[in-house]
């Protein structure tokens, strides 16, 4: 019967002297791997007799269970040290304190048109996209404003030199109501959009910018008459300048895409910023700034987009949005929206944390 008692102490010393996973690693494929010697004295057992494996059998187990123990907590004892070191070596120092100032912020523009999205969507509209470059089929002509209708020199129209392929003048929209068309060829009726976007024209004073931007909105159902126009208005107005006082004026008007047209105004005073009044409704203390166009959609224009107006009707309607974040923000003039000054963004701009949402309210306070 081999003695193992040297293996053993020698193996012993060795484990608890491996100062890596990997020499243990050694250290155990030595003794207890497929060659290790202890495997090789536990193979003895099976050419032995019945009695000397009785009597040689406990020795050579209890060392593989010495050796194995010493392994196992040699083991832990090596991984809680890389451990403790990884803690000591990798701290992160909540107590820093955050940037001292804010970096970057949410446009006006782009709040009011999230602010818009979140409204609309609650009443049940989603939103829908055209070009910037349309052609003046979809922008003028479709929008029962054929070639020598007098309404298209009322545009400041940006034309390009160029034609498409069908022969149609091509341009830079002038309004997103060509979205109205696109929207309703593409999906029919009933349906029930927003198209918000950049829209054109040569024009630039306080109040107007060549570019600026637009909010779209087109109902088009059975039965849908001018009330429900103008509840979609009004709610959508209250909502967005989260005040039920506010005094709107509902004006007779022509587009010739639409047939009856309201244009809407809403009382404003400019102290130092423009911004939106409450009161009774025909008080002076105001002036009147015109915040959009809107009417039943015009039979031509449902003809033109494919839609049968003996069947559907509906309403549209185009909100100026840079309008909107004036008088909702107190802003004075519509040009500095676009000049990327810094410090106008830092003082008008919001924070990306300030989504609005209809249920903690939809603006914010600056
Ligand atoms: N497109 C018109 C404009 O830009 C606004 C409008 C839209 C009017 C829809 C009526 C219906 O002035």
């Amino acid at each position: 019967m081999t003695d193992l008692t040297d293996q053993k102490t020698a193996a012993l010393a060795a484990i608890n002297a491996a100062d890596t996973l990997d020499a243990l690693e050694e250290q155990r494929v030595a003794a207890l791997g497929k060659k290790g010697w202890v495997s090789l004295a536990l193979k003895t057992l099976g050419g032995m007799s019945p009695e000397e494996r009785t009597q040689a059998a406990p020795a050579i187990q209890a060392t593989r269970g010495e050796v194995a123990d010493a392994i196992a907590s040699r083991k832990a004892a090596l991984e809680s040290a890389a451990l403790a070191q990884k803690l000591a070596s990798e701290t992160l120092d909540l107590t820093l304190p955050a940037p001292a100032t804010k970096r970057g912020s949410v446009h006006p523009v782009s709040q009011v048109m999230d602010e818009l999205a979140e409204i609309f969507a609650d009443l049940g509209f989603s939103v829908a996209t055209g070009p910037e470059i349309e052609d003046d089929w979809h922008n003028f002509t479709a929008l029962n404003m054929d070639e020598s209708h007098p309404a298209r020199a009322m545009h400041d129209t940006f034309y390009f030199p160029d034609t498409n392929s069908d022969g149609n003048k091509m341009l830079l929209r002038t309004h997103t109501s060509p979205v109205q068309i696109r929207a309703m060829k593409a999906d029919g009726a009933p349906i029930r959009i927003i198209a918000p976007g950049r829209v054109y024209r040569s024009d630039s004073d306080a109040t107007h910018t060549p570019m600026f931007h637009q909010v779209e909105g087109l109902v088009i159902d059975k039965d849908i008459h001018l009330g429900h126009l103008k509840w979609t208005l009004e709610t959508f107005l209250k909502a967005f300048f989260e005040r039920e006082d506010i005094v709107l004026r509902l004006r007779p008007s022509y587009f010739p895409f639409t047939e009856p047209s309201v244009e809407v105004d809403v009382g404003y005073a400019n102290t130092g910023g423009r911004r939106v009044v409450g009161g009774s409704g025909d008080d002076e203390g105001h002036d009147w700034m015109e915040l959009l166009g809107s009417g039943m959609v015009n039979r031509r224009v449902l003809e033109s987009a494919g839609v049968d107006p003996d069947e559907y009707q509906g309403f549209a309607f185009g909100v100026g949005v840079d309008r909107l974040a004036m008088l909702k923000y107190g802003m004075d003039d519509l040009r500095a929206f676009f000049d990327g000054d810094a410090r106008w963004l830092s003082h008008y701009g919001f924070s990306p944390y300030d989504q609005p949402t209809l249920s903690a309210g939809v603006g914010v306070k600056p």
